[in-house]
């Protein structure tokens, strides 16, 4: 990935490509957190790009006052690319009249947890055992995720825009 992602509005010819990444990374383009499934295809998103190649893909949510980022995806990691994502959907929040940025990762995903409180995210809640209902909503949810580590609870993490 070259020094500058770029970052910008999915556009109708992405919707494919949008489908296809969101599929490998989480199975099917459903995701479940908080008791609730959301279907990302439907979402606002975000894509990076390095040149023209696609390199991540972020949806986000608007709700009032407060936007959830609902996935996030660097397909190269540790190149930048999703700190760009995280600081164009922060942008696009703000745009979009939210004060608030919030998002449920789970509690196998050291990484996504280094890497949002990196990035001035914060911990503000622990949804202890709430998989389990997410998982009645999409049975395909692993029950062992990354560094293999049981899949079990939501953490939520927040910041003000
Ligand atoms: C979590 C995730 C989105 C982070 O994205 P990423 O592109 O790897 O993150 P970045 O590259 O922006 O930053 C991670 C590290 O890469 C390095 N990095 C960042 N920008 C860089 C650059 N321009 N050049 C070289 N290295 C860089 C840094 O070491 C950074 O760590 P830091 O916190 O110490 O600054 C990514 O790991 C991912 O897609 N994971 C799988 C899906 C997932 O778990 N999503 C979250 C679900 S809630």
């Amino acid at each position: 990935v070259s020094e500058r992602v770029e970052v910008r509005r999915a556009r109708r010819d992405d919707a494919a490509w949008i489908r296809e990444t969101l599929q490998a990374s989480w199975g099917e383009p459903v995701v479940a957190r908080r008791g609730r499934v959301v279907d990302a295809t439907t979402l606002p998103a975000l894509v990076a790009l390095d040149g023209t190649t696609r390199v991540g893909l972020a949806t986000y949510r608007v709700d009032g006052a407060a936007a959830e980022l609902v996935t996030i995806d660097a397909l190269v990691e540790g190149a930048g690319v999703g700190t760009a994502l995280l600081e164009a959907v922060g942008t696009a929040a703000r745009g979009a009249g939210c004060s608030r940025l919030w998002l449920i990762t789970t509690n196998d995903n050291l990484r996504a947890l280094r890497f949002y409180q990196r990035r001035g995210l914060r911990l503000v809640a622990v949804h202890a055992g709430a998989v389990a209902e997410a998982r009645r909503l999409k049975p395909s949810i692993p029950l062992v995720g990354r560094d293999g580590i049981e899949i079990r609870d939501e953490l939520e993490l927040a910041v003000e825009l």
